[in-house]
This record gives structure tokens, C-alpha cells and sequence, in this order.
């Protein structure tokens, strides 16, 4: 049976003392169960207060990104040996805003996924398309292409560390959250090409997150389709009581 797995995105958002007062919160309304992860992707400079305040409370810490290089001469950068050492299991690599802001191309996020699992972090390989691409009828090219660059080095020991979340980029951040539908065609068609690439025990083992405005309100119409196993969630997890309904379902 494959993991559910909920995870919060936090972005650029909260400071140490911010994070802490979330976790007293959040903790005090969160029992973990058997079959399901919960995961927080907190800001870089959050993450040891992160991990100081969840310690042995089933929950998972990430970092949001790494660069793809080990060590070196990256002022700014964020290192994945220094991210696993300081406690962090996980680590989002692709998400859209690195990928449209910061320049992230396939090659680069291929590069990441190694290494991340070099230093023995779980990586979260983020996979969508934009609205013209959408428009366009390209959608699943779009995905295709980025499952099969960012996934290219994954070796038959690599899978089961992997995890993929489906963010369709006109649904980050907009409030327009993807049809039930929409997400589950695409979640089925990811299954498909993993079976392709991986084998059918990798596929059926595979979670594959929706995320793009997932809110208490609307994700367990979502959550009740084939093949979505979780959810990546940004704008509704900087709330422990809205974060809290996720993890309630
Ligand atoms: P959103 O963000 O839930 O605020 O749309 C999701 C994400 O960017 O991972």
C-alpha cells in the first residue's frame, strides 16, 4: 500500500518564533497514523526550529530546495549534506517559483534529485504546466518532459526514496484549484509513465501529491479521485487549524 502524504509548503513565509508558535498549535490537534506521512517544506533559516519543536512527533521536516552541487563557492546557496545534518529528511526540488523564478531548468532539477538522495534526503520532485501550455493541449508533454529529465539517473534502489507532486502553475497561489478531474487525469497518466519507466511495483508504490490551491474546503472532492495520494499544500498550511483539517481527513 502506498503512503498519503500531506504536505505543507511554506514558502518564504515565518520566522523562528513563528514557526515555534505554529508547532504548539499545530501539535496540540495532530496525532500521527499508520499509512500516512505529514511533511513541512519550512524556510532555510526555520529549519532548526522546526525540527527542535516536532522532535519524535511524527512529523517530517524539508527544505525547499538545495542547490545541486555538495559544497563550494555558492554564496546564498542552501547545501543538502548541511540540510540532512541539521535533521531534515526531505527536500522539494522543481517546485514552479524555482523553476519561473530562479531560473531551475529539467537539467538542474535532475542534478538535485541525485544529490539529495546522495546525502539520504527524500526528494519531492514538483511536475506541472502553465496556462498557455495547458491552452495549448500540452499539458501532458510538459509533465512527460520533466518526469523524464528530472527522474533520468533514478536507479531501481532510488524509487522508493522518491515522492512526485503535481502542481499545475496556473493553480499556485491563484485560488483556482485544478477539477477533480483534471487532477486525477494527470495523476493517472504520471502512474502510467512510471509503470513505463520504473515497473508496475514502482507505480503502484508511488505517491503523487496535487498541489495548487488546495484548501479545507475543496481537496477531499480531490482526495476521493484515483490515483492522489496527498497534497502539497502553500497558502492553506500557514495556519496550524487549516493545516490541521488536512491532516484530520
Ligand atoms: P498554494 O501553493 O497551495 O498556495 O497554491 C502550493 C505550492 O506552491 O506548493
Amino acid at each position: 500500500m502506498r503512503q498519503f502524504v500531506l504536505a505543507a509548503n511554506w514558502k518564504m513565509n515565518k520566522t523562528p518564533v513563528e514557526t515555534a508558535a505554529f508547532f504548539q498549535t499545530f501539535l496540540s490537534g495532530f496525532s500521527p497514523s499508520p499509512g500516512r506521512q505529514t511533511v513541512f517544506f519550512v524556510p532555510a533559516l526555520d529549519i532548526t526550529t522546526a525540527i527542535g519543536a516536532t522532535n519524535g512527533r511524527g512529523v517530517g521536516i524539508g527544505t525547499q530546495n538545495i542547490h545541486f552541487k555538495k559544497k563550494g563557492a555558492f554564496t546564498g546557496e542552501n547545501s543538502a549534506e548541511a540540510a540532512k545534518a541539521a535533521g531534515c529528511e526531505w527536500t522539494l526540488v522543481g517546485h514552479s517559483e524555482r523553476r519561473s523564478l530562479f531560473g531551475e531548468t529539467d537539467l538542474i532539477t535532475a542534478k538535485k534529485m541525485k544529490l539529495a538522495l546522495e546525502c539520504g534526503l527524500k526528494p519531492m520532485l514538483c511536475v506541472g504546466e502553465s496556462l498557455d501550455e495547458r491552452t495549448a493541449g500540452e499539458t501532458m508533454k510538459v509533465v512527460e518532459r520533466q518526469l523524464t529529465v528530472g527522474l533520468e539517473a533514478m536507479t531501481a534502489a532510488d524509487w522508493a526514496s522518491v515522492t512526485i507532486a503535481y502542481e499545475p502553475v496556473w493553480a499556485i497561489g491563484t485560488g483556482k484549484v485544478a477539477t477533480p478531474e483534471q487532477a486525477s487525469e494527470v495523476h493517472t497518466a504520471i502512474r502510467a509513465w512510471l509503470e513505463r519507466r520504473a515497473g508496475a511495483e514502482v507505480a503502484a508504490a508511488m505517491p503523487i501529491l496535487y498541489g495548487g490551491s488546495a484548501k479545507p474546503e475543496n481537496f477531499r472532492e480531490i482526495a476521493s479521485q484515483k490515483n492522489i495520494d496527498g497534497f502539497l499544500v502553500g497558502g492553506a498550511s500557514l495556519e496550524a487549524d487549516s493545516f490541521l483539517k488536512f491532516c484530520a481527513w
